[in-house]
């Protein structure tokens, strides 16, 4: 739940000697502002959740002499505090101010005097509180959020004590004296109040991952690499954005480069993704064989004229049928090294460094090598996002892919010349095809997961020179349990 509350609240610092970040997201005042429903929720719980200390005093009254009191089991039954700022405090945090709230407090009282015990239930009704407080945000060492209070000031303007049961009639005629008591020591507790629940949050924060598994073989890294940035009207984050393999050693092949958000009108959220984050990806499906695939006759498409066999291939290269005749073909295709992204203003840049290996498939099932070819790609893409509206996704990818430029050469030969405008020719087609499904795919939309029953509203990608940028607002479902709150 952690990233959502903290994401209006975080932010980065983008200055000379801050670390390059994969990943950077800004929130401005309208995405703080949709937090601020978080915000309140967050001091709602934490106050209606908290045991408020037992109040125990004695008092000198007229006709009644020494009087014991006690009131226990305070609980807030109504907290308003509708009247709220938020904003960012500069180089700082975030800052709550609340005005004319109003908390409705039910309790146990009871009384000891010269007439004995009595004892009933009592409603504390506070009017006119004030809060102002700031959420000071920065990171540690290992890259995950730290918060604390860094400035609270409240106070409550006007406190009424009506009490119900026993004598009630009776000490309803003396409750200014025990108003002023509970009007002091609530004045006192309040920031006292506020400080524990940020040091709860910072407890929650310090035992935080700062990188979730996306499946068995890849793990990303989304620590904080710089202080959080706050200015006047919007905060930044930079996180990492590095792929690795979980329970292995890093490897840093690229170096993620600094750069800066485009002005954007007024989403409430932008995400700048670098070419550092694709390629982080790339390299690690590559190191991990992820992009290496088998393929045989019965994985070809009924009717696709060219079929994985020697008889078939021996149109192109005689020789393979004349040393393995009617015997079918296995290819194993592969990336020679990671596929490399790289983002333009016209779109997603992708170039694939291949290689095809064919063998034969001997009666006995063993492989006989026959021939490899290298094929290099240069593909462009371009991307889009649609909201979902059913609460099971935040949102929809869709796209179209093209091929660009295509090339074979041939690596080796165990089987004599190889023609190779014709497999060139071939090839493309497949490619072709591929494509085709790849773009059917796409067309419908890959729909993402869902995070935190948060959804899209008007999501955008922008593309830039070497950044990808995600603009939208957000749209938060609570559950159940949080809403009654
Ligand atoms: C509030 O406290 C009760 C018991 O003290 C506990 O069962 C419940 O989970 C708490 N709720 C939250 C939101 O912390
Ligand atoms: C916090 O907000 C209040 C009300 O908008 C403002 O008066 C105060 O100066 C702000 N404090 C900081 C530290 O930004
Ligand atoms: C953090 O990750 C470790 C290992 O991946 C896991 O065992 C632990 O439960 C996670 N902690 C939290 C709070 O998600
Ligand atoms: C492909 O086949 C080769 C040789 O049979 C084998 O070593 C390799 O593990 C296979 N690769 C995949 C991804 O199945
Ligand atoms: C399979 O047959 C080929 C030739 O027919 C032979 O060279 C190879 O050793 C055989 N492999 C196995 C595993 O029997
Ligand atoms: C891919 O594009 C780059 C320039 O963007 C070019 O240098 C390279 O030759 C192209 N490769 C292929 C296989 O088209
Ligand atoms: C998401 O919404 C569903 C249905 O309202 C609720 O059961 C679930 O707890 C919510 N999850 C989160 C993380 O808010």
């Amino acid at each position: 739940m952690f990233w959502l509350f903290a994401l209006p609240f975080l932010a980065s610092w983008v200055h000379v000697g801050g670390l390059s970040p994969g990943l950077k997201a800004q929130v401005n005042q309208k995405g703080l502002e949709y937090g601020r429903e978080f915000g309140l929720r967050m001091v709602k719980s934490m106050l209606k959740n908290d045991t408020i200390p037992d109040i125990h005093g004695a008092h000198d009254a007229p006709l009644l002499g020494k009087v014991q009191f006690s009131v226990t089991g305070i609980q807030i039954n109504e907290l308003q505090l509708d009247d709220s700022i938020i904003s960012f405090a500069k180089g700082l945090g975030v800052n709550l101010t609340v005005q004319n709230g109003g908390v409705l407090l039910n309790a146990n009282w009871k009384l000891r005097t010269l007439f004995g015990p009595d004892g009933g239930t009592v409603d504390i009704t506070v009017s006119a509180l004030s809060l102002s407080a700031v959420l000071g945000i920065s990171k540690d060492v290992k890259g995950r959020p730290v918060v604390w209070a860094a400035r609270c000031r409240a106070g409550i303007g006007d406190l009424r004590v009506k009490f119900h049961g026993g004598n009630s009639w009776f000490y309803n005629r003396f409750t200014s004296v025990l108003e002023v008591i509970l009007q002091a020591k609530l004045n006192k507790q309040l920031c006292f109040e506020i400080k524990k629940g940020t040091d709860d949050f910072a407890r929650v924060l310090r035992a935080m991952n700062v990188s979730v598994q996306i499946n068995s073989f890849a793990e990303l890294d989304y620590s904080l690499v710089n202080k959080p940035f706050f200015g006047a009207n919007r905060c930044q984050v930079d996180f990492k954005g590095e792929f690795f393999s979980p329970g292995q050693p890093r490897i840093n092949v690229f170096t993620p480069s600094s750069f800066l958000l485009p002005k954007q009108p007024d989403s409430m959220l932008l995400l700048g993704i670098s070419e550092f984050f694709a390629n982080s990806a790339a390299l690690l499906y590559f190191r991990t064989g992820a992009l290496q695939r088998n393929i045989t006759d019965e994985m070809i498409p009924k009717g696709f004229p060219i079929r994985l066999n020697t008889e078939n291939m021996g149109m192109v290269i005689p020789e393979l049928e004349k040393k393995f005749p009617d015997m079918p073909l296995e290819v194993q295709v592969g990336a020679r090294k990671q596929p490399e992204f790289s983002f333009h203003p016209d779109g997603v840049h992708m170039k694939i460094f291949g290689s095809v290996e064919v063998s034969v498939i001997l009666p006995n099932a063993s492989l006989a090598p026959a021939f490899l070819l290298n094929i290099d790609g240069n593909f462009t893409g371009q991307f889009f996002l649609e909201p979902v509206s059913s609460g099971i996704s935040i949102g929809k990818l869709l796209g179209t892919v093209a091929l660009k430029h295509f090339q074979v050469s041939q690596g080796w030969s165990n089987v004599g010349h190889i023609e190779m405008k014709f497999l060139e020719n071939a090839l493309t087609v497949a490619v072709q095809v591929g494509l085709l499904s790849i773009n059917k795919h796409l067309k419908k939309g890959i729909v993402l997961p869902n995070i935190h029953n948060v959804s899209l509203v008007n999501p955008q990608i922008a593309m830039y020179q070497g950044l990808m940028l995600v603009a939208t607002d957000l749209h938060y479902q609570p559950p159940a349990a949080v809403l009654s709150l």
